[in-house]
């Protein structure tokens, strides 16, 4: 069985650049689950001319290729809105549901980093991390992110797509956002991201240790 990382949280809880550490680390795949809900949220607003219909979601959701995942533009304001509107859908999210455990089965131990891989997706994950820090904290955080790729919306606009988004996700009927009752619990609000990574190490080397395989 393959040795699974879960890594759930908030908008711009630091869950992506964790994951992306503790793979390069650990010599595990990485996997922003993210980035298939934004990929279908992009997809969904350019053939609507900004409007999503349902069904076309399902659709684009279906025929998704990993080099979708790796297109400009996903990181914006306006494609992480629409992300959060299309991963509601409950068939959205079964039709993404095999992408994701194939990619949970690679031998080599993997990372995935979303809202509901310790909850939904690999419930017997060995390690679950939920990842958080003040909202305030997390739009800060993203609002420099998204000024170094030359995006500049105010801090109040990305406060407010945070909460946004965060509400919808934490309130949708199928996989909502929620800690898993046996996830671990990383707050760094205070925390920088050395830090928070050398956390997150720490407790990966203790179940790597539980299950043999350092
Ligand atoms: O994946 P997620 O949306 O949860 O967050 P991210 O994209 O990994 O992190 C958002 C931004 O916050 C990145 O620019 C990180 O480098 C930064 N960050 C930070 O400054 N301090 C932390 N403890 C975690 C993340
Ligand atoms: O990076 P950030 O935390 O801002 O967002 P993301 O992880 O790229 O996810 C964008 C949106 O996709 C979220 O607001 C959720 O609505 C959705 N999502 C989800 O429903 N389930 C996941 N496993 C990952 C993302």
């Amino acid at each position: 069985m393959s040795f699974v990382v879960a890594i759930d949280g908030p908008a711009a809880a630091g869950k992506g650049t964790i994951g992306r550490r503790i793979a390069e680390r650990f010599g595990f795949a990485h996997l922003d689950t993210g980035l298939l809900y934004r990929a279908v949220g992009k997809r969904a607003i350019d053939i609507g001319r900004g409007v999503i219909d349902d069904g076309v979601a399902e659709i684009v959701a279906r025929e998704l290729t990993p080099a979708d995942l790796d297109q400009p533009g996903l990181r914006s304001i306006l494609v992480a809105r629409a992300a959060s509107k299309v991963a509601a859908l409950p068939a959205v999210r079964k039709a993404l549901l095999d992408f994701q455990r194939d990619f949970a089965r690679r031998p080599e131990g993997v990372v995935l980093d979303g809202r509901d891989i310790g909850t939904v997706i690999c419930p017997d994950a060995a390690v679950k991390l939920f990842v958080t820090a003040s909202a305030e904290e997390r739009a800060r955080r993203r609002q420099a992110e998204l000024a170094a790729k030359g995006e500049a919306p105010s801090f109040e606009r990305v406060l407010a797509d945070v909460r946004d988004r965060d509400a919808r996700d934490a309130a949708r009927a199928d996989a909502p956002m929620v800690q898993a009752s046996d996830a671990i619990l990383l707050d760094t609000t205070e925390l920088d991201i050395e830090t928070a990574v050398a956390k997150a190490a720490e407790i990966i080397e203790q179940a790597l240790s539980r299950a043999g395989r350092s």
